[in-house]
């Protein structure tokens, strides 16, 4: 595996891990801070009859005002803010004239670009009241985000995140979702290396200071696997269980890590 140091702003998608410097902290923590506050700012609009399109048109107006862009408008087709996932939807819900409905679980993710830096992070809402089986299953995909980010620190392997992250979720007899990943960014949306949910303690590229990645964790009710509908985007469960996930954007620290995509007003897990 091979690292590239960042300070002279590599944009190649060409494998390299790149490792950024204070001038890349301080990118990824304004663009970050911003795709979190509009995850915030949508908290009192994610209520029973809420229009997903409506909410995504909030998400495009807000990070507009701020000056900055939404990374996924135009992204390989993709047309919207964000992506609102239900229920039994995994990722990459598409915005649409459906209404979310009392007891629905929802993830809504977002990606912005803040002088070429890109902050990526998603949270689950709590639609009206919600059923035990269902907010336990968001409850402990909060918990897996949170042990991957544990693992997160120089001398670790991406193996141990994944490792963490699958031993707590099928404690519970949960499922990891096997087809999407966490990933790099920076400079560039997704990037080398791939943040797997799963895996062996100490395989996988060594996490040095400087790296910047997701760790996104999917969690299925039931079994792992996942299709993709006819729209091309949205992925559900094949048994039709309940997905749940948390995203995070974070960079490797001397001594840890710094998660750049908290929740300015501290509302990082729901109720909220
Ligand atoms: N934000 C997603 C991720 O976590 C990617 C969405 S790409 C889109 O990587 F095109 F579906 F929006
Ligand atoms: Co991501
Ligand atoms: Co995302």
């Amino acid at each position: 595996m091979q690292y590239v140091i960042a300070d002279q702003e590599n944009m190649l998608r060409d494998g390299s891990i790149k490792l950024h410097g204070a001038d890349g902290f301080a990118g990824m923590r304004r663009a970050g801070a911003l795709a979190a506050a509009a995850l915030d700012m949508l908290i009192p609009h994610v209520v029973p009859g809420a229009i997903t399109a409506e909410l995504d048109k909030l998400v495009l107006d807000f990070v507009l005002a701020a000056g900055a862009v939404p990374a996924t408008v135009g992204y390989r087709g993709y047309a919207h803010a964000s992506c609102i996932s239900i229920n039994h939807v995994v990722c990459h819900g598409i915005p649409s004239e459906k209404t979310l409905k009392d007891g629905d679980i929802v993830n809504i993710d977002i990606t912005v670009i803040v002088d070429g830096w890109h902050g990526d992070t998603s949270r689950m809402f709590l639609i009206g009241d919600v059923p035990l089986r269902a907010r336990r299953l968001v409850d402990v995909t909060y918990e897996c985000l949170w042990l991957g980010i544990e693992q997160a620190r120089p001398g670790k392997h991406v193996g141990d995140i994944g490792a963490a992250i699958q031993a707590h979720a099928e404690r519970q007899r949960y499922g990891v979702v096997r087809d999407f990943c966490g990933h790099g960014l920076g400079k560039l949306f997704h990037d080398a290396p791939e943040i797997v949910h799963f895996g062996r303690p100490g395989t996988g590229p060594e996490l040095r200071p400087g790296m910047f990645f997701t760790i996104e964790p999917m969690i299925n009710l039931g079994k792992p696997g996942v299709k993709l509908l006819d729209d091309g985007w949205t992925a559900v469960t094949r048994d039709r269980s309940l997905s749940a996930q948390f995203e995070h954007s974070i960079g490797i620290t001397e001594d840890g890590c710094e998660i750049f995509t908290r929740s300015p007003g501290g509302f990082d897990h729901p109720p909220y």
